[in-house]
Parts: structure tokens; sequence; C-alpha cells
């Protein structure tokens, strides 16, 4: 770095260093060689943090009052006034940006300062998530219940690290990037109140320069608390994303910093328009150049290959402590396009960004993005690159099961691995800002994404959830959220809101809606915008200010049917004909639909006649397991089982598509039974495991497989002699089911129907099967067998061969089999899971959402025949892992892991 680029106070601390070399050596950690690249560094600070946790304010302080705090109202220090400076980056009318009051509240408490002996902490790295091991609330109104996972998310969190400065960062930026933390996140350094966020699911910078001292004796603390009645699922708790060091010249690229925007975008050539914003720390303006290289970016290898074109050089004077924009544009011939699968690739294009002053590189920057083109269409629905896309979308909790909300990308890449083979492109991110890992996967594989932000606005939906603070901070989240998520582009729109109470309150709720969507248009002129309705009809304020139309259930009705008709609640005709209707150009999407709910594996007798239900505890429920009926007709008193949610589909061929609620099991929100821990509306169990209903939407959305999936299983040695219906789930038209080889009729697929059902069938311990055909021709066929007795333990994992890095995970099935090693659907095997070599079990589970047993136990009872360990290498070790599964009477199970070469 050029001397004169030092310009604040660090100039002096380098030449400090120099004067001072002897005694300072002695502190250093090893220097990085010169950069040949600006020095940008982004070092990942995940490793090596204390943490403690306090049921109840251990500090005596608090953002702001809250409704649950009682006493602690009157006394607690509130700091909002030094954290709302830390969102300034955000407002865009510079006279409402915060002033920061003198003094340094919190300087005083213990916890900040480096003297506090953090030795009795816990050691922990990041990402963390001080819950998910329980134990599980199991007695009547505890304080966290089941519709926040019956886990302990609540408290205030103190996590402590040490900082290092080598004499090579002497005048550099250096900040802190916290990409998630729950929640109220405020950050000291060194005893100094730095800033700090309290939206839990937003990412958000800090700049530390002004406290870091040279050496590596730096005092980091973050402090998070988590209030009770603060969601209505499971948060998790603490710093459950990544956290990073980003050291940067004086004069840099700010943070989310770059924007590129492609037009005129065909296969043969398209414009490409870059926006980067630099910032300078410096005292005196700086003049800079801009230089901005597109190369290839390879979503497999995740390598960045050959340069295709170059921006023209742009140039900058960059005033003392000032932000400055610098746009360029450049023609791309013969781009390769990015597209959802299967159809279209995911091709993605990486550009390096240097700053240049002089001949001197005093940063770089790298930008993934894609070039295509989107189309929402109230006629056509949804096209990207002029091909309409059917929508086949999914709803995403943030947390990943068993191991909760601390994210893990190959737990997220499984998930989207799974959902691929289901044949879903979508995936609305219900209702918070995910990960930015999540995104890059669904930018490389293919995915398309609406991407949400609030769950709610001024009216809360619970005591202390994002309401409390939407005033002072929706502008910042809203702005931040969508800055750092522009350039993905599996990005097909954007949603600020869901099913929020402003749909209740006409002209008013519509005026913060418009506000909002200015906001969003502000940040991101390209895309469309929306916010979910699950209550506002075609003829309110709400849905017009939306560009595109987001309905909750709605579109195929509530409790519209016969089976629904006692149920107190909103209910609604088919409301998409209407919405169309009033709203011809506006594309309508079904943002959620269905909540099925179902039990893996469970099936409840008698089954209703209805093609659609709502579970109650003599339909569908089982109230004393905690179970829903899998025959996937019972829905949420709202919901519609997916066969009505198909009929209503093909119905109305404007509607772009679907995004089921939800595609895999998430914690929290147990309806139908709050005593459980976590949801039964998924197309996959809480532990990856395919409920019946997989094949139900695998048939629909992928109708060139050869599906055919027959429920129940056949071990009733309890049925014998009565009705057990037998349903077939087939992308084929027709089908005819054999019970024991006597044929139970073949049938035809009627207009607006998605299964097969023989309702009459008598059980007899024995084999059914099913033929299914398509146009005359035998499509596919699937049996299931009466089994013996559990007999041996079969493990599979879904890798077998993982980096030893500590954070790769394997995912191992068991199945409970018998002698023939035919699978025995209904085994609830008590398991025992051991591990040998360098390798630890991090979670188990069995998908059953009202097991109580804490996720991080070695012992986990099979449940409807399968249990998952989650296995990872110890970082660094070397040589294979062993895993074994045990139970009484039962031949183990074994599985070797390998490291990854
Ligand atoms: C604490 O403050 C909140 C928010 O102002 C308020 O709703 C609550 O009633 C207060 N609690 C007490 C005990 O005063
Ligand atoms: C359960 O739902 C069915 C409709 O599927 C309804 O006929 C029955 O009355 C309901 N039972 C109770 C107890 O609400």
């Amino acid at each position: 770095m050029a001397l004169r680029h030092v310009t604040n106070a660090w100039g002096l601390i380098l030449v400090w260093l120099f004067l001072s070399h002897q005694v300072v050596q002695a502190n250093l950690i090893l220097p990085k060689p010169p950069s040949t690249d600006g020095g940008r560094v982004k070092l990942n600070i995940n490793a090596g943090w204390k943490f403690w946790r306090s049921e109840f304010n251990p500090d005596g302080l608090i953002y702001d009052q809250r409704p649950d705090l009682g006493e602690a109202n009157f006394t607690a220090k509130i700091l909002k006034p030094w954290i709302l400076p830390s969102g300034n980056d955000f407002i865009s009318d510079p006279a409402k940006h915060h002033v920061r009051p003198a003094g340094n509240p919190g300087g005083d408490v213990k916890y900040v300062q480096k003297t506090f002996d953090d030795s009795t902490w816990d050691a922990v790295d990041l990402p963390h998530d001080w819950a998910i091991n329980g134990p599980f609330y199991t007695e009547e109104n505890p304080i966290i219940g089941g519709g926040m996972g019956r886990l302990p998310v609540h408290g205030v969190g103190w996590y402590r690290r040490k900082l290092s400065v080598a004499p090579t960062d002497a005048g550099k930026s250096i900040y802190l990037d916290v990409d998630g933390a729950l929640s109220y996140a405020i950050v000291w350094l060194n005893g100094n109140l730095v800033g700090g966020w309290p939206y839990g699911y937003n990412s958000f910078r800090l700049d530390l320069t002004p406290y870091l001292k040279p050496g590596n004796d730096n005092q980091l603390a973050i402090r998070v608390d988590n209030p009770p009645n603060s969601a209505r699922w499971y948060p998790g708790g603490g710093i459950y994303r990544n956290v990073w060091l980003t050291k940067v010249s004086p004069t840099h690229i700010g943070q989310s910093g770059t924007y590129i925007i492609s037009k005129d975008v065909s296969t043969k050539s398209a414009t490409l328009d870059l926006v980067v914003q630099v910032e300078t720390k410096a005292k005196d303006s700086q003049k800079i150049d801009v230089q901005t290289d597109v190369h290839i970016f390879d979503s497999v290898t995740g390598r960045t290959g050959a340069k295709v074109v170059s921006f023209p050089k742009a140039s900058a004077s960059v005033q003392a402590s000032e932000k400055q924009t610098v746009k360029a544009s450049v023609k791309i011939n013969n781009p390769r396009l990015w597209g959802p699968v299967p159809a279209q690739k995911p091709n993605l294009y990486v550009a390096v960004t240097r700053l240049l002053s002089g001949r001197d590189v005093i940063d770089t920057y790298e930008t993934r993005f894609g070039i295509r083109t989107v189309v929402l269409d109230g006629t056509n629905g949804l096209s990207v690159n002029g091909k309409k896309v059917v929508i086949q979308g999914i709803n995403n909790h943030h947390d990943l099961g068993a191991i909760g909300a601390a994210f893990n990308t190959r737990a997220a890449e499984r998930r989207l691995e799974q959902l691929l083979e289901l044949g879903c492109n979508t995936i609305r991110m219900s209702h918070n800002p995910p990960a930015t890992e999540l995104l890059d996967l669904a930018d490389q594989m293919g995915i398309l994404v609406l991407d949400e932000i609030f769950d709610s606005w001024e009216i809360g939906k619970t005591a202390s959830d994002f309401f409390l603070i939407f005033k002072d901070w929706h502008e910042q989240d809203l702005r931040s959220f969508v800055r750092r998520d522009r350039n993905h582009p599996s990005i097909f729109g954007w949603s600020y809101g869901n099913e929020v109470g402003e749909q209740y309150t006409d002209e008013a709720g519509a005026a913060i809606s418009q506000m909002l969507k200015d906001i969003v248009h502000e940040e991101d002129p390209t895309r469309m915008s929306t916010a979910s309705e699950n209550y506002a009809t075609p003829d309110m304020p709400f849905p017009r200010i939306v560009d595109f139309l987001s309905i909750n259930y709605q579109g195929a009705g509530i409790r519209d049917t016969e089976a629904y008709s006692n149920l107190a609640g909103i209910a609604r005709q088919p409301l998409y004909p209407a919405y169309h209707a009033n709203f011809p150009n506006k594309m309508i999407v079904g943002s959620e639909t269905a909540s099925t709910v179902s039990t893996r594996g469970t099936y409840v007798f008698p089954v209703t006649g209805y093609s659609s239900a709502p579970v109650n505890d003599t339909s569908g429920g089982d109230p004393v397991g905690q179970k829903v009926s899998a025959y996937e007709l019972y829905t949420a008193g709202f919901g519609s089982s997916p066969d009505k949610v198909f009929a209503a589909d093909d119905k109305n061929p404007y509607v772009a598509g679907e995004m089921v609620w939800t595609g895999v099991d998430y914690l929290g929100e147990p309806t139908p039974y709050y005593s459980a821990r976590s949801s039964y509306s998924g197309i996959l169990d809480l532990a990856g495991f395919k409920k019946d209903r997989f094949y139900l939407y695998q048939s629909r959305w992928r109708p060139d497989l050869r599906t055919a999936h027959i429920l129940p299983h056949w071990n009733w040695p309890d049925r014998v002699g009565k009705v057990t219906p037998v349903h077939v789930f087939t992308a084929g038209d027709e089908a005819e089911l054999f019970v024991n080889g006597k044929s139970q009729g073949r049938q035809k697929r009627a207009a607006y129907t998605y299964r097969f059902r023989w309702d009459d069938v008598v059980y007899q311990p024995g084999e059914v099967y099913v033929v299914t055909y398509k146009n005359g021709k035998e499509w596919a066929r699937d049996a299931v067998r009466t089994t013996g007795p559990a007999a041996q333990l079969k493990m599979t994992a879904d890798r077998t061969s993982i980096k030893n890095d500590g954070l790769d995970l394997s995912f191992i099935t068991v199945e409970v089999v018998d002698r023939k090693g035919d699978f025995v659907a209904q085994a609830d095997t008590s398991i025992t899971f051991s591990v040998s070599g360098p390798g630890e079990i991090v979670a188990t589970d069995n998908g059953d959402p009202a097991d109580m047993v804490s996720f991080a136990s070695k012992e986990r009872k099979a449940y409807s025949g399968l249990a998952l360990a989650i296995v990872r290498f110890k970082p660094g070790q070397k040589g294979a892992v062993t895993v074994t599964a045990t139970a009484d009477g039962l031949v183990r199970g074994k599985v070797v892991l390998t490291p990854h070469p």
C-alpha cells in the first residue's frame, strides 16, 4: 500500500510501528505477503469464541423498552440512541441520519472488558445456535411454547473473542461483518460501544477501525437478546451465521457496493450496467479509477474462469469521508444466460472490480451475477429468457432441522438437492432474509427465489416481534436487504411482507405498502415486488399496490367446502378468478398453498372420503401420539389438500404456479398439536425423509418420471378383515391395483383428480401392487408387502466421502428391515449411534414432530422405520470414521466415511 493513502490515525500507528519494531514484534502474528490485488481481506472469524447465556437480563442493558420486561423497563440502560446510527448508510435522507450521543453505555459492564475472565464460559465456534440442543420444554405453558419450538431460545447471550491487528493492517479500514445474529446484536470493542443491529435475520457491518489497536489483544464482545414471544416459529438463538473481518484500504468499494443490471438480453448480446459505490475514510479527496473485468464463473468448481469482457475504465474523485457512485456500461456478445433447471442452465459470471489510485490497485471486489430476463405477466405467468416457467415452489424456513438455525452450507445444499429431485424450481424465503450462502446455492443450482423480508410491519403478530422496531428500522432493513441480495440472478421478485395485519386497515395499510414498495424500487428498479395476502380480497386497497399478486391459500379457497363448513375463521370462495378479473395484468402466484399436514408413515383410520378435509382429533388426527395421518388429505383449518390446489391451478391457467407450505417440516408452529416441537406441513419431514406427499408432487412436477407410489404400508396385524384404503400417486393416467393377486379394479384418471384411490380394500396380510399406464402403455409399478419383524439396521450415507474441515456433513439414514431386507415401516426400534475414528455425531432425528429427545442425543428411536444421524469429521484429522447403529436383538448397521481427498 502506498503511504500517501494512509491518511487517518493509522498513519501515525504505522510510523509508530516502524519506530518501535522490536518492542512490538513479540505480539505480532505473521504478516501476509504483500498483496497484488489491493489487499482486501475477508477473514472468517467463526473460530475461537467464548459464550455465555443468561435467561434473564444479566447486565442492566437493553436495546429499548419491551412489553415482556416489566420492572426492567424502569432500570435497564436503553442503548437505542447509540445503535440507530449503525443504520445510517441505509437511510436515504441525510437529514434523518442519526447522530450518536455522547457517552459509552455498557463500557462499564464487565463482559465487555479485556480484564474479564471468560475462562468458565463455553468455547464455541460460529455459526452457533445456543438453543438447539434443548432440552425441550415438555411441561404445559412453558416460557417457550410449541409455536417457537419448545427450545430455550430466549435470553441474553454474550460472545467474546480476541482480534489481531498485524502491522500489514496498519492504515486499513477494518469492518466487522455479521451475516446474522438473533437478535438485537450490540457490539463492543476494547470496552467501546461500536453499534449494533436489532433485526436478527439481516446482515450488518460495523466499522471497527476507530477502536482497534495494533497487536492481538483486541477484545470483541457481542451481546444478543432474544425476547420470548418474538416469533411465530423457532428463531434459534445467538450468532447463527458467519462472521467476518473485512480489511480494506481506506478508499474502498462499500458494503454491498456493486450492482450489475443486464439489459437488452438475448443469446446474441446483452448490455451490462455496472454501478460501483466507492467510499473513502481518508481526510482528503481521492482520485480513483474503476476497472472491471467480467469472467465466467464455474458453478460446479466455484472457480473464476476466462475473462470475457471488460467495462471501460471510469474515473472519479471521492470526497473526504464521502461515498461516490461510479457507473460503466459494456456490451457482451453471446452471453451464457442464467435460467432455472432443468429446462435452462444456471450460467454465472463474476465481475472483478479493481480500484486504482494511479497505477496502484487499492481494492479488489468480486460480484457474482447472472444475465437473464424475467417477465411477470398477468396471462402467461413467469417467463425467464422468454421461456415460460410454471412455478413449482415451496416455502422454506431458515432452520435446518436437527442442527437448528446455525447455518451449514452442506445441510442447505442437501435440502436443495432433495427439492430438485422433487421437481421443485422455486423457493420462497419465508419470512425473512436467508443466509447469503443459500442464495449462492440457488444461483448455482438453478433454483428461482422469492426473497422475503418481513412477517409484520406496524401491527405485530406476537408480543415482541418486528413490529416493535418497524418504525425505526424498516427503511434500513429493507434497503440493506435489497442491496445485499440484488445481484443474485435466482431472485425473481421481492416480498416485503407476509400476511401483515395492514391487510385489515384499508387505505392506511395500503399506504405503508406503497412506501415499502417505493423503497424496494429505488434499490432495485429491475424486479417486481409484492406482499402476500391471506385476507385482503380483490376489491380492497391492498392488492392495488403490489406489482404482482402473492396469494396465500385464498386462490384455491379457504374453508369453502363441506368438510370445513363448521370451522370459524377466514372463509373464501376460490379467489383466483376474481383477482384475475380485477387485475388482469398482474401476475398471480399462490405464494402459500396447501398447508396439508401429516406425520411420515403414520395412517389413522377411518380415512375421510373428502378430497380435502381439516384435521381434527376424530378425523385424521391422533391426539395421543400427536400424529396426523399421511393419507395426505388432511390440512390446517385454512388449508387445502395438494389435490384441491392442483385443481384450482388447472382451472385457472393464468396462475403462475404455487409455493407449497412447506417443502420441509420446520421447528415450531406445530399445527395442529402445539405440544409437539416441529411442524407437520412439510413434503419432507424434519429429518429430510420423504413423506408420501413427495410422490404426489413429484408425479405432477416431473410428469416424465416413471412414478408410482402406494400408501399405506401393509403391516396391519390389528386390521385383518378391516377396510384399509389404498391410494396411489403416479404421473400415469390409469392404474390397476392388486391385493394378493386379486384385481381391485382398473381406474382411469378423472378430470381434476390427482390420485387413484381404492377406499374399500379389506386388509389381509400379503402383497399390494399397482400397475399404472400412460396413454394406454404400461408406465410404472409399485408394491408393498407385509414384512417380518425387525431384524437388521441398514445404514446408508448420502455421501461416504466428505471434507475433514469440521463443516462438511454426512447424513446417514438407518432403515429398520426384516430378515429378508424388507423395510419394516412401523418400526420404532431404539437405536444407539456410535462413532470410531476422528468424527463426531452432530445430531440425530427421526422426523417425528412429537419426539422430545434432544437432537444431540446419540440414542434415537426409529420413527416409522427410519432414523437419521448427522456426522462430521473433526477438523483436519486424518483417517476413516466408522459410524455404527445398534439395537437390542437386531443386526447392527455400519457405514464408513473417508475424508474427501
Ligand atoms: C414496558 O414497556 C413496554 C413498551 O413501552 C410497555 O408495553 C410495557 O407495558 C412496559 N412494562 C411495564 C411493566 O411498564
Ligand atoms: C372433524 O372434521 C370432520 C370433517 O372432516 C367433521 O365432520 C367433524 O365434525 C369434525 N369433528 C370435530 C370434533 O370437529
